[in-house]
């Protein structure tokens, strides 16, 4: 299944992050929200954690009430954490792991071992008309257990790649390129909506961009970092020009 377009969605978790260091509003992640959608952005993607650390639930409630764009909840598969999604109704949730020590979501889910815990959670978030996307390493066997479980989404975890591409190991970066694309090409096969996501930043998205089953990608940390020095709508419009070229 190729797609035809693909959607940028823009991770504004960082503006949380630079706000939630002084306390206080400013930056406020929803104006960043709506000005990264003003900028071309397809949809927006904040992540609640555990221990709050940058997105808080006033910002999830703040975001779902006036975006003009689909949400997309990334989350801990937790009760806590569905609760909260059945009462936001979010566009999608995309199910994430989460350890309360790492600096970011450092590997995809572990849905073969967790699938027990996972399908019920699953099931509910489906039946409310939420789209459920689970963040996975790219692989055949965990793009089977998706489709056994009955996402309707997998979203490929990049950062190997991206940490091959910083490292500038060529080889290490077209193993790990060739992972995506091979997991993105099964997935897609089974029936799976691919997206893809972690670490992507301007030096790294064109390749994955090309992968013609590859539907949405999503970006944070890049497009924040960015936005200190050419702005947050200039750093959205270069993200998706480097997308559209890769693709055109
Ligand atoms: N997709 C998922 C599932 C993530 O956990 C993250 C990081 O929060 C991203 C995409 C965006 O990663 P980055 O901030 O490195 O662009």
């Amino acid at each position: 299944m190729q797609s035809s377009s693909l959607r940028l969605g823009v991770n504004i978790d960082h503006v949380a992050t630079v706000r939630n260091a002084r306390g206080g509003r400013y930056p406020d992640p929803v104006r960043a929200a709506l000005m990264a959608v003003e900028a071309g952005a397809d949809g927006i993607t904040a992540h609640l954690r555990e221990d709050r650390r940058h997105i808080r639930d006033a910002d999830m409630e703040a975001l779902k009430s006036v975006l003009p764009v689909p949400l997309n909840f990334e989350m801990a598969a937790t009760d806590e954490m569905v609760a909260m999604a059945m009462r936001l109704r979010p566009h999608a949730a995309c199910l994430v792991p989460e350890k309360r020590e790492e600096r970011t979501t450092e590997g995809g889910l572990d849905i073969v071992g967790a699938r027990d815990h996972l399908a019920p959670r699953i099931a509910a978030l489906c039946e409310a008309g939420i789209r459920v996307s689970l963040f996975v390493e790219p692989d055949e066997r965990v793009m089977d257990m998706a489709r056994r479980l009955e996402a309707p989404v997998v979203e490929l975890h990049t950062g190997s790649y991206c940490e091959a591409v910083a490292e500038g190991d060529a080889a290490r970066t077209a193993h790990e390129l060739a992972r995506i694309a091979r997991a993105a090409e099964y997935g897609a096969g089974l029936g799976l909506e691919i997206h893809a996501g972690h670490g992507l930043a301007l030096d790294s998205v064109a390749p994955v961009a090309r992968l013609p089953e590859l539907a949405e990608l999503n970006i944070g940390h890049a497009l924040i970092g960015e936005a200190i020095f050419v702005g947050l709508a200039q750093a959205v419009r270069d993200m998706r020009a480097a997308m559209e070229a890769a693709r055109a």
